[in-house]
């Protein structure tokens, strides 16, 4: 049939990007990471020596960024410059950058002129031969692909949020696990939230909680809804 564009919005620690790789996984989709973009375009900008709080600069190093995503869902990667960056833009150091450049709103731009390039490469075959391809992130409901066939919002309650985090990033999630997250996750919610489209269901997207569902719950879930839409 024809190529399938599905869009999943959410907070950090929604479970977003593993959910989405099984669900691309699944389904023979590719699979773009958004948020790897942008903590792309930060290592790129550190390593420049750029001041982050030189939008001009910044939103030229953006500009000239070679950046190319590798779109397996088995396998996702970034890569800049020809170097496989895929563990560096995890750091910790990243993460507390990242706000910065993802609230540019030329670095923004930009960005989504590359995500819709990706988009448009796998409708028309590319690294799923026309199956289609699944994108995740903040804005992809919104403002990147507001045309999805399927577009949903997926949120959990802080608690489950923190208690994810906690996990991926500690590997436990006791009380102080959880307390060392917290300053993190909710620091940088604070920061993302200057930029407007985010995380509210715009018309048409379906909001899936996952505060009480398992990873492969949600998973399923997503999954239905991708077929009862479709
Ligand atoms: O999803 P992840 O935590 O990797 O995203 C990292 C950061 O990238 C977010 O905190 C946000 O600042 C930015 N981002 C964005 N728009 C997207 C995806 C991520 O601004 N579509």
């Amino acid at each position: 049939g024809e190529p399938l564009v599905i869009a999943i919005d959410g907070p950090s620690g929604s479970g977003k990007s593993s959910v989405s790789r099984a669900v691309a996984a699944r389904l023979g989709l590719a699979y773009l990471d958004t948020g790897a973009m942008y903590r792309a375009a930060t290592v790129w900008c550190t390593r420049r020596g750029t001041d982050l709080s030189d939008a001009d600069v910044v939103t030229a190093d953006v500009a000239a960024m070679p950046l190319e995503m590798g779109v397996d869902p088995a396998a996702p990667s970034v890569t800049l410059d020809g170097e496989d960056v895929s563990a560096e833009i995890r750091a910790t150091e990243v993460s507390a950058a990242v706000s910065r450049v993802a609230t540019n709103l030329e670095v923004r731009a930009e960005l989504k002129l590359r995500q819709r390039a990706a988009i448009d490469a796998e409708r028309d075959g590319g690294f799923s031969g026309g199956r289609g391809i699944l994108a995740e992130g903040r804005d992809i409901t919104t403002v990147v692909a507001p045309d999805a066939d399927v577009r949903i919002l997926l949120t959990a309650s802080e608690d489950a949020r923190l208690r994810r985090r906690s996990l991926d990033v500690h590997g436990v999630a006791d009380d102080a696990a959880v307390a060392a997250t917290r300053d993190q996750v909710i620091r940088r919610d604070r920061d993302d939230s200057t930029v407007s489209q985010f995380v509210e269901a715009a018309d048409g997207v379906i909001t899936l909680d996952s505060s009480e569902l398992s990873f492969e719950e949600t998973v399923e879930a997503v999954l239905l809804i991708v077929s009862e839409t479709t």
